[in-house]
């Protein structure tokens, strides 16, 4: 009997193990990274945000019917897909939609998760929409609220901010994406508020992640390539609204083989790393799309530099990455 109890153990023993065992310590840059379940992560163009103890990680799927996956991590390398957040049966608007860099965003006032991503309808990229979907729950489907132009403009690569004061920001590609839009959105961050500005009117940028260090904020953007990837650039600003900084390349002339998708700042007990995160395209086998997390360096408050690893480990405990 005492026999058959020690195998039984052994054998849970040694499957506990297993699936330790294959917890990652690392990302591999550049490769379609995969989730607990060894599945591809579809999450692309995506963003990130976090609320108790998890990371979330939003972003595009195409999957047949689903447009907006959403995945979970307490550590950012492991990573728990939770479902599907909008689908092609989630609003009559999406039956025919294509789906692009949705972003998430919390409203403190109203409690709701707000979702801001590029709208198209149908196979060519004329529609040029914003459109928002909202949820009181980050792992529930959302509901489909509007697809619009704001203040008339058109919009397609587009991103979200969140201010510590509560205030959030939505900067999208204009006018066939030669001027870079900032708005300032509404109390419960459903609608635009105001145009604030026109950034780098003609310098056709798209791609924009945003995040503040210190005294200063840092757009990333790529330049308009269709999925090939080009020199990325970065500009600094004391004040969301400008005046901005003019654009700097930033990373080699291919940004890495990839495009800016996120700038997910990472506060630990030791340090805070911005972490780069960037899609790698493969615009013709979409779903071989991969990652790419590299941790931004400073050299001094307004210089910001990005430089190669073939891999990452990161630490959200120390906030350190490397
Ligand atoms: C680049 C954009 O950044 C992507 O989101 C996507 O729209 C491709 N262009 C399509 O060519």
């Amino acid at each position: 009997m005492m026999k058959y109890i020690c195998l039984i153990f052994c054998f849970f023993a040694l499957g506990y193990m297993s699936v330790e065992a294959q917890a990652k310590t690392a990302l591999i840059n550049g490769t379609s990274f995969t989730d607990n379940e060894g599945k591809v992560i579809n999450a692309h163009g995506g963003g990130f945000l976090k609320v108790g103890n998890y990371y979330y990680w939003i972003g595009e799927n195409r999957k047949q019917g689903v447009f907006v996956s959403c995945y979970r991590s307490k550590d950012l390398m492991n990573w728990e897909f939770r479902g599907d957040l909008l689908t092609r049966q989630s609003h009559p608007e999406l039956d025919s939609a294509n789906i692009e860099r949705p972003k998430v965003i919390y409203n403190l006032k109203t409690k709701q998760f707000v979702m801001w991503m590029h709208y198209e309808y149908g196979r060519d990229y004329s529609y040029a929409r914003a459109a928002i979907a909202t949820s009181s729950d980050i792992e529930k489907p959302f509901t489909f609220v509007k697809s619009f132009r704001p203040f008339g403009n058109m919009s397609r690569d587009c991103t979200l901010y969140k201010d510590q004061d509560g205030s959030a920001y939505f900067f999208s590609s204009a006018r066939e994406n030669y001027d870079m839009m900032l708005y300032k959105l509404t109390d419960d961050y459903t609608d635009v508020k105001k145009q604030i500005a026109t950034l780098w009117p003609g310098g056709h940028r798209e791609a924009p992640a945003l995040v503040k260090r210190g005294k200063y904020y840092f757009l990333m953007t790529s330049g308009c390539t269709g999925w090939a990837p080009n020199q990325a650039m970065y500009a600094f600003s004391k004040s969301i609204s400008g005046p901005w900084s003019e654009l700097k390349n930033i990373a080699n002339s291919t940004a890495f083989d990839s495009q800016s998708t996120f700038i997910l700042p990472l506060v630990g007990n030791k340090t805070t790393s911005y972490l780069y995160v960037g899609d790698r395209w493969d615009g013709k086998q979409y779903f071989k799309s991969g990652y790419i997390f590299l941790p931004l360096t400073f050299e001094n408050d307004s210089t910001m530099t990005l430089n190669w690893r073939d891999k990452i480990s990161i630490d959200v405990k120390t906030g350190k990455a490397k």
